[in-house]
Formats: C-alpha cells, structure tokens, sequence
C-alpha cells in the first residue's frame, strides 16, 4: 500500500502522450500523482519530444489482433469516442482511404469489427485517390496532437497534479525529486530518452525519424494513407500521407519513418516528394486550380519517434536505488531502497492510438506493485479525457 507519509505515490517521469495519459488514470484510480519532465506539453516546438510532432490520427499498425499492442491501440480507439463527443476540436471521427497496389481482404484486418466496418473497393468501381488499383474506406479518428497533450495538461493542473519540468540524467534520481518529494514508484514514460537515462539505457531503444509538411488546406477533409511500405526496410519505399486536424483548416502531409537518424533538421528535397506524393493523392490541398506548388505551406517539421526493436516496453520492474544519487551530508545507507518502476516507453508511430490502452496497462502495474486489486480496470475507472 502508498505510504501516508509521502505526498505523493506515484512520480511519473516524462509529459508526453503517455506519461500524462497514464497520470490521469493514475489519478482516476486514486493515487497521488505528480508528473516531471524536461520537455513540458507547452513546448510545442521542442524536438527533445515525440508528442507534439505527431500526425495525427488512430491508424494501427499491428497485423494480429491478439497483440498487446493491437489491444493498446483497441482499448484507446474506443476511449476516443467519448473525446471526439466532448472535444471535436481536438479529436474527430472521419473517413478514412488507405490504398494499395495489390488487393488487401478487408476481413484480414483485426480492426474491421472495431472501426464498424472497413469497405473494400477497386479503381473500376471507385475513384481511388492516386489512381491506385486497391484501396479500403472505413472511419477513424484524427487528433491535434501539440492541443491535445496541452489538454491533458491542463485536465491534470485542475487536479492539483504538478507538472515540474526536471532533466533527470538517472532513473534513481527520480524517487526523491527535491519539490516533489519521496515516492516509491517510478513511472517512465521518457520515449526516447530511455537510451540514455542511466538504470534504463535500453539498447533497443532508437529514433525514428519523421519529416512532415504542415500546411493550410481548407479543401481536404480525408485522411489517405499510402502506407504500405511505411517502416520497411526498402530505400525506394515513399510513404505518403494526409492528415487533416480537426477544428481547423491545418492538414500535415507525410511523411519518412527513417530508423536510426536523429537528425532534426527538415530535408527540402524530401519535403518537395512529400508535397507531390500528397497533392497525387488529394488534388483539393492546392486552391482551385493550383498544382502541387500552389499548396500553402506553415512550417516543415521533423520529429523522433520513440523507436524500439520488438515494440513498446510495458512492464513493472522492482529494484533497489541506490548511492550513486546520494546527497551532500546524508550516509549512502539513508539512499538505499527498494522502489518499482513501470516502464511504458517505445511507442513509435504508436504513441497516441495507444495512448489510453497503455494508461490502463500502467494502472494496473501499479495496482500489482502496491498490492492493490485491479478493479479500477473493472469498474471502467478510467480518467474524463
Ligand atoms: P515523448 O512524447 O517523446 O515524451 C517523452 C517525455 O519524456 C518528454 O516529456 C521528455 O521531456 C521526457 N524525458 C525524456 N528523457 C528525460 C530525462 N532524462 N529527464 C526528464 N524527462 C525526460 N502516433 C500516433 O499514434 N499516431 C500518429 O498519427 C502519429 N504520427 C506521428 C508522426 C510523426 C512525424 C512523428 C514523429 C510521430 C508520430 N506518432 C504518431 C508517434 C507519437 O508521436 C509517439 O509515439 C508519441 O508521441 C510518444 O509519446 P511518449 O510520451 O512515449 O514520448
Ligand atoms: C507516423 C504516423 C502515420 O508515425 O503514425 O508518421
């Protein structure tokens, strides 16, 4: 059980999607929560982080249903409902096209039933975007990542949560944060930066880099995914996608996945491949007439997914901290104690579509550290997003 002792339970170590998706569910099911970081969700055009650089849209990526990760991504697109109802400027339900070279059956899709339905059609019967002989239409969801994570924010400041930005060089380090004070559990959501925080230093751990172009686009009103050779390994592969954000006229256009380059700065060369691939696909980007050049271009963006070789890292792990994070005038014995930490990091191009599966997950790896039943999972305790 949490100690009366301490102000808080539960310190969870990075604010991007998953640190404060997994915060709010933690609260909801009763624990005592503060949130540190060294990139806040007000940092919007901060490249240390993932989450304000994302699409972004619910669009798996898993092939077996039966995955942890399929379940994740399961378990949020039905949470994101209830946000898409209550903030339709942030999260919205609309059409989406994925098209293919070669025919997919719908049926072999896990999320078929999940998304009500995924309609399978051909370029003799359909006018595919691109021309593209295959293509399946069905409904998900679109979200405005920078707003949304800046709502989770606030959801959590109105619940007295702290957010107290920290850059934290070793894990041990984060059980005694000076203005939070002692916890006991650790919750590390660092993304990326779980290859390198000292008692992490996750060898599986990697970018993976994506360059985007956010333009203005009032026109396009459907997210098209070319996405079939999004994360292979093939170097002629050019993905390409359209990403509309609700409540505005904003669309990002997409986009690489390039594991193992870090490299922040956009490409001009790729951002052009990326503007005619796009407007190949959706013509409506440009104004009337215009052709790929006329497309009203905001900014070129680069963001590093939090990469890991065999997916996310989702589990409780029990340790002992110790001296190395010792304090001037306190004995190394006063240091030494056994936490828990619950690793949730490694999401990739997953972050969001998993975001409130992996929430879930983490409050029931806390439940299992202090000892506590899982019924808040049961009860449908989860946080009003
Ligand atoms: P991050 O957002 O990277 O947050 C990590 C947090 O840990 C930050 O607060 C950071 O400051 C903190 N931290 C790290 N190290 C330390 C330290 N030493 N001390 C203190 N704090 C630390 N996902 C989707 O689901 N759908 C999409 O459509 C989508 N599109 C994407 C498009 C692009 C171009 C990119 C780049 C990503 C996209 N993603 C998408 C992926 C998504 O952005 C990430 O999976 C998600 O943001 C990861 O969230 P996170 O909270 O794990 O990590
Ligand atoms: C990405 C989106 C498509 O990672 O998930 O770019």
């Amino acid at each position: 059980m949490p100690s009366q002792s301490q102000k808080y339970d539960v310190l969870v170590l990075g604010a991007g999607v998953i640190g404060l998706s997994s915060a709010l569910d933690l609260v909801e099911a009763g624990y005592r929560v503060a949130v540190a970081a060294k990139d806040l969700p007000e940092d919007s055009f901060s490249t240390g982080f993932a989450s304000p650089w994302a699409g972004c849209n619910w669009h798996t990526f898993e092939d077996d249903g039966s995955s942890p990760a399929a379940k994740r991504d399961a378990r949020t697109y039905a949470r994101l409902a209830k946000v898409a109802a209550t903030h339709p400027h942030l999260c919205k339900r609309i059409e989406f096209v994925d098209v293919f070279s070669t025919r997919v059956p719908a049926e072999s899709r896990w999320n078929n039933d999940l998304v009500g339905g995924i309609c399978e059609v051909t370029r003799d019967t359909y006018p595919i975007p691109g021309g593209h002989p295959h293509a399946h239409i069905w409904n998900s969801y679109i979200i405005h990542a920078p707003k949304y994570i800046l709502h989770l924010a606030s959801l959590l400041r109105s619940k007295n949560v702290p957010i107290v930005r920290t850059r934290l060089s070793s894990l041990d380090e984060a059980y005694d944060i000076p203005s939070i004070g002692p916890v006991s559990l650790v919750v590390n959501a660092t993304g990326l930066g779980s290859f390198s925080l000292i008692g992490v230093e996750d060898p599986k751990a990697h970018p993976a880099r994506g360059q985007t172009v956010l333009v203005r686009a009032p026109r396009a009103k459907r997210c098209i995914m070319n996405t079939e050779s999004f994360m292979g390994d093939d170097d002629a592969a050019k993905p390409a996608y359209i990403i509309p954000r609700p409540g505005c006229d904003e669309v990002v256009l997409g986009g690489t996945y390039i594991p193992n380059n870090h490299s922040s700065l956009p490409d001009l060369v790729e951002a052009d491949r990326i503007l005619q691939a796009c407007f190949d696909l959706e013509p409506l980007l440009a104004p009337q007439g215009g052709g790929w050049r006329d497309i009203e271009v905001i900014s070129h963006n680069v963001g590093l997914r939090p990469a890991r070789d065999g997916g996310a890292r989702v589990e409780l792990e029990k340790k002992v901290v110790g001296s190395a994070t010792r304090r001037v005038g306190r004995p190394n014995s006063a240091d030494k104690k056994q936490v828990g930490v619950v690793h949730a990091y490694g999401f990739g191009s997953a972050g969001f579509q998993a975001s409130l599966g992996a929430a879930e997950e983490v409050v029931q790896l806390t439940n299992e550290y202090f000892g506590k039943p899982n019924n808040a999972i049961l009860q449908g305790r989860q946080a009003k997003l």
